[in-house]
């Protein structure tokens, strides 16, 4: 596989177009707003630039990754050569299916149609093709040039052969791919999710504070960022969807979203994306200060 079209140039879809291009990949950028386009070349640019300042690649290779992406807005247009497709599109699940659908149409017949996904079932969006057997999910970890995992998800119609596929390209990105089955969650988000749903649960019950609540997960735990900021970093929104898909998919009350996160999602309190979460976040400032509501 030499020729990789990515649709969506959003958070996602710019990374997977770095560490592709980066690799010597043929990459085709397609999103539906050039805006977004020209936004994610910029992006992919600084964050080549930084880097170059850590010095783990070299001015010349910038150059030739950014040789390496061409940007469309036609999912025809951009898919016609492609040997293997990322959906990393906004997180939808009709949108999806009508990408899949378009895809199917589009792509050449022997093309692998991978999505990003972080929730949404890969067996439903292989169901819209009439090619289940080479869709497969591809879940990348943000922000994609640094964190080392693909969590890799056979539909329950995968073959065999296209997981094994993607699970040397995966490696040939310099990436760990880990291969899991198709159930709501996946493995990634149904451990994470549960956990800072009652990280907000502790907070709500008022067992501790923003701060106490994440210190102890830091220092007690080694995770690298407490839960409440890791949910403030993912968008609120984004945790309260992805609950919802494992309490429907499981028919389980033990997902049930925390009330507390319900709320704060209707106030548009979504984290870093809207400035207010757990955590105010100004423009500019790495200072970590807890919302005004939840402060002592
Ligand atoms: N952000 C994360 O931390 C993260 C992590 C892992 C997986 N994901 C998944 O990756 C996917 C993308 O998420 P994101 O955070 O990059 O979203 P985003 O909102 O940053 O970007 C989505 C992009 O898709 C584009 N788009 C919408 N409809 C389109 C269409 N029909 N054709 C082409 N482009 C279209 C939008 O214009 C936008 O640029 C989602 O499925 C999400 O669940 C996100």
């Amino acid at each position: 596989m030499n020729k990789i079209a990515v649709i969506g140039a959003g958070t996602m879809g710019n990374g997977i177009a770095h560490v592709f291009a980066q690799s010597g990949f043929s990459v085709a950028l397609i999103d539906v707003q050039q805006a977004q386009l020209d936004k994610a070349l910029a992006t992919i640019g600084k964050n080549f630039d930084r880097q170059i300042a850590k010095g783990s690649v070299s001015e010349e290779q910038k150059t030739s990754a950014l040789g390496n992406i061409r940007t469309f807005t036609s999912i025809a247009e951009g898919v016609k050569d492609a040997e293997l497709v990322v959906e990393a599109a906004t997180e939808n699940i009709d949108l999806k299916l009508s990408i899949f659908r378009q895809l199917d149409e589009a792509a050449p017949r022997g093309c692998v149609l991978a999505t990003n996904t972080s929730s949404i079932s890969i067996t439903r969006m292989a169901a819209a093709t009439n090619r289940p057997e080479l869709v497969i999910g591809m879940h990348f970890m943000n922000p994609v040039p640094v964190m080392k995992l693909v969590e890799i998800i056979n539909g329950y119609a995968t073959k065999p052969e296209i997981t094994e596929t993607i699970v040397d390209l995966s490696r040939k990105l310099g990436k760990v791919p880990c291969v899991v089955n198709d159930y709501p969650g996946f493995v990634a988000n149904r451990i994470l999710m549960p956990m800072i749903n009652e990280a907000i649960y502790t907070l709500y019950e008022g067992v501790a504070g923003v701060e106490e609540i994440d210190t102890v997960m830091k220092l007690g735990m080694a995770h690298p960022m407490g839960p409440l900021q890791l949910a403030d970093f993912i968008g609120l929104d984004v945790c309260l969807s992805i609950l919802r898909v494992l309490q429907d998919g499981f028919g389980n009350p033990k997902y049930a979203p925390c009330p507390l996160l319900v709320n704060m999602v209707m106030a548009k309190k979504l984290g870093v994306k809207s400035g207010e979460g757990f955590y105010t976040y100004t423009p500019g400032s790495k200072e970590l200060v807890v919302s005004a509501g939840f402060r002592k």
